[in-house]
């Protein structure tokens, strides 16, 4: 009896014990007193519903083989965060933008300086040994994402997340600003761009909240206040094409060029933009992807390779849906980078898939362990070779398609 009663009590307190916690947790979220969490810095942060595509709706396919472990990893420490990769109209390159605000150019033996974004470069944007260690004077030393080359005159595009939509000649060099604002609203977070025949540029602006360096809190608040954009290269005009967008990023023209798709990182899926035809001017779903997408390019075929930066997961489809658990968790003293970790799935991994432009799912590669390629951001294909960037990565990975 003494025993059991014994038993009882110490169920009590430890349901006391058990209750103080929680209240000291809920506190501590209330609060955050030692300002560790991942939104401590951002006083104005929300977190908000995004509706998600439903389990039974997004492509079970996978690459059981894993066959992104066969890539060749290429530049190893020679090129940090090499978001976007491309190739000149002569096929030479490639040529990518890094962590420092430069954009390089492999000339076959070595990197060389090519162009860079900032007017206002100086000692500040010096190689650093850590890709994270020169987020604070990205608006310094300028962060080149998405690139592209004009077929015709050789001219290198270049969205640049703090210097908006830019433009430098086939010799390099300083680039000059083609676009920083719309609507009058400033872009905060230009991303990626393509462009037709006749210099008329399609591109994103990924935020209007948060730039590039807060990448993550535009993941963890789903705000959609990203927008698509079209510059007119006859009027120096900018527009807005689709607005209230969830982390629009990838954009790319189909081959004819009748419509361009583009990638809403926040849902995880394709969007169609409509630029010929009787539905020019509107946008219909493309794609629902297996996850979240960064970049987007066309291969000579007319199919779409989109670098998929995680996969959906459970933790991420809960978030989307209860947005006030989300902020909780937000307020735990959790880093912003492990928060990110929980939330594409535990781990750093690749997934790449190619779409026909009807948006059927012809073809997905994966390194599901992240082993030798992870977290891409854009596959470029060139003679039968992918070119896999990644803006979190100091590598070029190169998978053999044939
Ligand atoms: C130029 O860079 C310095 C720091 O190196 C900075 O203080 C200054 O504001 C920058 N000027 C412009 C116009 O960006
Ligand atoms: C650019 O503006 C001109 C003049 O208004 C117009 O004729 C042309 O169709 C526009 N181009 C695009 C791609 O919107």
């Amino acid at each position: 009896m003494g025993r059991k009663g014994g038993n009882d009590e110490s169920s009590v307190s430890f349901g006391a014990v058990l209750a103080g916690l929680f209240f000291a947790v809920a506190l501590y979220c209330a609060t955050d007193p030692f300002k560790h969490s991942a939104i401590a810095d951002f006083p104005d942060f929300e977190t908000y519903y995004v509706e998600l595509p439903s389990w039974s709706e997004i492509p079970t396919e996978r690459d059981s083989d894993n066959l992104l472990q066969k890539s060749k990893i290429m530049f190893k420490d020679q090129v940090q965060g090499p978001e976007s990769v491309a190739f000149d109209p002569q096929g030479r390159g490639p040529y990518t933008g890094v962590a420092d605000g430069r954009v390089l150019f492999w000339n076959g033996e070595s990197w060389t300086d090519f162009a860079y974004t900032s007017p206002n470069r100086s000692e500040i944007c010096d190689p650093k040994p850590s890709i994270l260690s020169y987020s604070k004077n990205e608006h310094i030393c300028g962060r080149p994402l998405g690139l592209r080359f004009d077929k015709k005159t050789g001219d290198l595009y270049i969205a640049d997340a703090y210097f908006g939509l830019m433009k430098v000649g086939p010799e390099g060099g300083l680039a000059t600003s083609l676009s920083t604002e719309a609507e009058g609203v400033p872009f905060k977070f230009t991303n990626d761009l393509d462009l037709d025949d006749e210099g008329n540029v399609y591109f994103t602006d990924t935020s209007t909240k948060y730039p590039r360096r807060n990448f993550l809190q535009v993941v963890f608040s789903a705000e959609n206040t990203g927008r698509v954009l079209k510059y007119n290269a006859t009027t120096g005009e900018t527009t807005v094409l689709v607005r209230d967008v969830y982390f629009p990023n990838g954009v790319s023209l189909t081959k004819d060029g009748s419509f361009f798709v583009f990638c809403e990182g926040g849902k995880g899926r394709l969007r169609k933009y409509w630029l010929k035809g009787e539905k020019a001017g509107t946008t219909e779903n493309f794609a629902l992807l297996p996850g979240f997408p960064d970049n987007i390019r066309t291969n000579d075929k007319g199919d779409f390779w989109v670098a998929i930066h995680s996969r959906h997961s459970t933790l991420a489809s809960l978030e989307a849906k209860y947005p006030r658990l989300r902020k909780f968790l937000l307020k735990l003293p959790i880093s912003a980078k492990f928060q990110f970790l929980l939330h594409i799935g535990g781990r750093p991994h690749a997934v790449l898939v190619k779409y026909s432009p009807e948006g059927k799912l012809l073809q997905i590669l994966e390194d599901s362990q992240g082993k030798v390629v992870k977290a891409a951001s854009e596959v470029e294909e060139k003679d039968g070779k992918l070119w896999i960037g990644s803006v979190l990565m100091s590598f070029v990975a190169v998978y053999d398609l044939y």
